[in-house]
């Protein structure tokens, strides 16, 4: 067996070479979020001319997308299994795809060649004296697209922070290695107006102390982390997490104590937010990321005692029918982790799991025109993320609605009493139309 450092220094190369590895029909994988390695990328789409039908798949997309792109119909196919800004586009205009799917299975399809890896492009911190490298900020479904990929290429950058968990791979288990520094995407904070305030306190009246915390990413998540300074023992079992944790456990309120399985630790499966979380996260073992078949499993999120999830939602519907990833027929982002906390939760082993959907009760279009997201039925074409079976606790500024175990009609009580005023007598309309009875 070659010593590391010369199987490293044998598989260096430009990006402009390893990318050649690619063929035409190849379908590609991309590490995602804050490590999608850019340098990579750009080299593949410099070289668009040489492919045909490459696929491209990956989750969150924070880069430029350009493989996505009109004038690259030919050469790149774009297949995404979470929609971004960037990627949205081409699916709406019929040039790519979406394949719908559990954040939590991805790594088992991968496994099973249902999502088939012919190349795996992925972002890892230089190799360490033991020849492994890091994958820092994104265990997720990039461990498994590595070792099941036909050719596995890394982009060595230096800013990748090194953290603990199921983030080390060998060098021997790649093919290329390109070394390119790259700064992490820094993040903008999102603006917390009154809205995300006042829904965050609703959000945070439903956390105990000693809870166990999933928290998705924007705006009303930081807002939900504001509301919980006076909190005691929170813990950390999450998809992702972002700047306003690190002040929480900064304050003490986060200390991982009560945790029934990693205790004393956090569990994240990637980060996203600015350098600060970064730096945080580096060599930090308080942090621990796995990959997502385990920290969205929900029958590992049922171990965790007062597990509580707070996601986001498009719309929701008077059954309870919450509609996270759709607007209308248009593919907007993707299920993500929300069903894999929402269905955790609710198995949870104390039985006091909850799965909170927060959200404001109107979204503005840039016109001035309000659109309520609670609605009578949803809209044709679009999908349900969270069934109505699933549907547990939703949150508006105007309140909270209990959703578990009520009737169809007091669902839809409880929904019209947290929507916009401005709106409310038109859904006791629809309420009426469909029930027969008055509020
Ligand atoms: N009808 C029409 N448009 C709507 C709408 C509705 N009911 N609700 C929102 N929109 C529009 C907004 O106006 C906004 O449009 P713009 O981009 O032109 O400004 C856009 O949709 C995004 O809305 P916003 O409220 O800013 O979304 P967000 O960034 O807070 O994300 C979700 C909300 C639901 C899309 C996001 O949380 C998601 O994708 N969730 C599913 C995955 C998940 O929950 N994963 C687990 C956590 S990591």
């Amino acid at each position: 067996m070659l010593n590391w450092r010369e199987d490293y220094k044998k598989k260096l190369t430009t990006a402009e070479k390893a990318v050649k590895l690619i063929k035409s029909g190849d379908k590609v994988v991309l590490s995602h979020a804050v490590s999608e390695p850019l340098a990579l990328i750009d080299a593949m789409v410099a070289n668009a001319d040489a492919y045909r039908d490459v696929e491209v798949s990956t989750m969150v997309t924070l880069g430029k997308g350009e493989y996505t792109k009109p004038e690259y119909k030919d050469c790149f196919k774009f297949n995404g299994w979470f929609l971004s800004a960037c990627t949205r586009g081409c699916v709406a205009e019929k040039r790519g795809d979406f394949t719908p799917v559990f954040f939590h299975e991805v790594p088992h399809y991968i496994r099973k060649d249902i999502f088939h890896v012919d190349v795996c492009l992925a972002m890892v911190s230089p190799p360490d004296e033991h020849g492994y490298c890091n994958l820092g900020v994104s265990a997720d479904y990039s461990v498994q697209a590595i070792r099941s990929a036909k050719t596995a290429i890394a982009q060595i950058n230096d800013q990748v922070p090194v953290t603990y968990g199921d983030t080390f791979v060998h060098i021997s288990e790649f093919d290329a290695f390109v070394e390119h520094s790259q700064p992490l995407p820094d993040l903008k904070l999102p603006h917390i107006g009154d809205v995300e305030l006042t829904i965050g306190k609703y959000c945070a009246s439903l956390v105990p102390d000693g809870a166990t915390l999933q928290l998705g990413i924007g705006a009303i998540p930081d807002a939900v982390l504001q509301s919980l300074k006076d909190k005691k023992n929170l813990g950390i079992h999450s998809e992702m997490i972002s700047d306003g944790v690190v002040d929480l456990y900064e304050a003490g309120v986060i200390d991982n104590s009560q945790k029934s399985i990693n205790k004393g630790k956090m569990i994240v499966t990637f980060l996203m937010g600015t350098k600060r979380l970064y730096d945080f996260a580096h060599k930090n073992p308080v942090l621990e990321m796995h990959t997502v078949d385990y920290v969205n499993s929900p029958i590992v999120i049922a171990q965790n005692s007062n597990m509580v999830c707070i996601n986001s939602a498009l719309s929701v519907d008077f059954m309870g029918q919450i509609v996270s990833d759709t607007i209308g027929d248009m593919q907007f982002s993707g299920v993500g982790g929300q069903v894999d906390f929402m269905r955790g939760a609710a198995m949870s082993l104390d039985q006091k799991g909850k799965g909170i959907i927060a959200m404001p009760s109107v979204t503005v279009k840039k016109d001035g025109t309000m659109i309520s997201k609670i609605t009578g039925c949803i809209q044709q074409g679009a999908a349900v993320t969270t069934s109505r079976q699933d549907a547990d606790y939703v949150v508006t500024e105007y309140g909270i609605a209990e959703l578990k175990g009520k009737t169809l009609r007091q669902r839809a009580k409880n929904l019209i009493a947290i929507a916009h005023p401005q709106f409310r007598d038109e859904l006791k309309a629809l309420y009426t139309k469909k029930f027969g009875d008055t509020i």
